[in-house]
């Protein structure tokens, strides 16, 4: 497997990308601020997931993470130092209402928000904050989580707070991050909080978290109105297995859940029929009025891009009957996500010809390799630029082939907690030692602030 793996840096220049580009890098609040029991924040879902034994391969949680709630003006400085002109947060929901809703929002989690936000403006970092990456108030998971359809006027309330508060500043935000994270991963695969497996409960979660981003939009515009707002989606291109007519069409079926179950809906198309009936009873309850909200307008798509994958019949598998099939002899991370930076312009084109979003953001992609810090301190991770610079060549790519792709948000700033995988995977493009919190930037995290140095081509 390993034998693919390549260093090779194809030759890239600010210049190539348009003047307004967006060059930032992404992160989110569970998976770095630490400070778990500050400041009055209230317990979130992956506070107790975490505490679950077997759930996280270390064992470990975000309790401390990369301290970021302590030590933020410091990695500002190092977004700054980078030559971003754009950073991706996400604010955690807990540490506003720390029981998921209420009449008064937490004013210390308020507080702390509103400096991170001037951080980043006095650093001329325009911050993209996401209001939902994954960290749900566990009392709201009491009475269902995501299953519950009281949480969409809960989230719905969260926003109107978040941006009433921080809409004078923030003028691009992400209602949610990945929502077929939250809805398979979480409900249906059970290896992410609330770590559930039923068919139903993750299709009715699913459906509530598509809803409550339509109906944040309205009131994030009303607190904001110059806002711009989108949604975050992983999205994968997918291909046959191999050229047989059953592999073919289960690479259909398998879309359809992976990719349309979110694109189609959000651009007014419904959910689509294929996989509908494929559910059956699992299908999820959706009242008169809900696909008109979830396909209210947005500014941009946000797409977050990893791999793309392989597809085979195989029947008696979930209600879609497909595998994911991983053959040797391909480019893989350290994960063993598939390298595939041309799968990125392949996506893209599909994006935008079928769905034709206004504007297109890469709101993540990134790689995670097992650093080694040499004698000398270094973190000499030459896949890891390899991997970003080839992506950076495919965006360069698609937007010579007329796409609108307007920025590139790198995953991630630092190393962090990385879920179910804890400290295991390091994504970052600056190591954090997690015994002493030293930040030391990566030979790919160099390469990008070389590339970004090219000041003069910004505007
Ligand atoms: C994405 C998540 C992000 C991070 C990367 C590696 O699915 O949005 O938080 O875990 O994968």
């Amino acid at each position: 497997m390993t034998s693919t793996r390549t260093d090779a840096v194809p030759i890239l220049s600010r210049g190539d990308f348009p003047a307004d580009f967006r060059w930032g890098c992404s992160t989110s609040s569970y998976q770095i601020e630490g400070a778990a029991d500050e400041d009055g924040r209230g317990k979130s879902i992956w506070d107790t997931f975490c505490a679950t034994s077997g759930t996280i391969r270390d064992g470990s949680s975000g309790a401390i993470a990369c301290d970021h709630y302590h030590r933020w003006p410091e990695d500002l400085d190092l977004a700054r130092d980078l030559g971003l002109n754009s950073y991706r947060f996400s604010i955690a929901w807990p540490r506003i209402f720390p029981d998921g809703m209420g009449a008064t929002p937490n004013s210390k989690g308020i507080d702390f928000y509103s400096r991170l936000i001037d951080g980043m403006l006095e650093r001329g970092l325009e911050p993209w904050a996401t209001l939902y990456h994954w960290d749900l108030p566990q009392t709201l998971q009491d009475r269902g989580g995501w299953a519950n359809r009281e949480t969409v006027s809960a989230f719905v309330g969260f926003s109107e707070v978040a941006s009433r508060h921080f809409g004078d500043r923030v003028k691009h935000w992400i209602t949610h991050n990945e929502p077929w994270c939250t809805a398979f991963l979480g409900h249906y695969e059970g290896v992410h909080a609330p770590g559930k497996k039923d068919l139903r409960t993750a299709l009715q979660a699913c459906h509530h978290v598509l809803l409550s981003h339509g109906l944040s939009i309205p009131v994030i515009k009303a607190n904001a109105p110059d806002a711009r707002v989108g949604i975050a989606l992983s999205l994968h291109p997918l291909m046959p297995a191999s050229d047989s007519e059953e592999d073919r069409d289960a690479t259909i079926r398998h879309d359809g859940l992976r990719n349309r179950w979110f694109l189609d809906p959000l651009h007014g198309r419904g959910y689509p029929a294929d996989i509908w009936k494929l559910c059956g009873k699992d299908a999820p309850v959706v009242e008169a009025g809900d696909l008109q909200a979830i396909a209210t307008a947005t500014d941009f798509l946000g797409v977050n891009y990893y791999f793309p994958e392989r597809i085979a019949h195989a029947p008696g598998t979930g209600p879609l009957g497909t595998r994911v099939m991983e053959p040797s002899n391909i480019e893989r991370t350290g994960f063993g996500w598939e390298v595939n930076p041309e799968g990125m312009v392949t996506l893209l084109k599909r994006i935008a010809t079928q769905y034709g979003p206004s504007e297109i953001y890469i709101t993540e992609n990134g790689s995670t390799y097992d650093d080694v810090v040499t004698q000398a301190g270094t973190i000499e991770d030459a896949e890891r630029r390899s991997y970003l610079a080839r992506h950076l060549s495919a965006v360069k790519k698609a937007i010579a082939n007329g796409l609108p792709v307007k920025g590139y948000f790198a995953w991630s700033l630092l190393d962090n907690f990385e879920w179910a995988e804890g400290y295991l995977r390091r994504f970052g493009l600056i190591h954090v030692d997690f015994s002493t919190q030293k930040r030391t930037l990566k030979l790919s995290g160099e390469w990008y602030r070389s590339l970004l140095k090219e000041r003069d081509s910004e505007n």
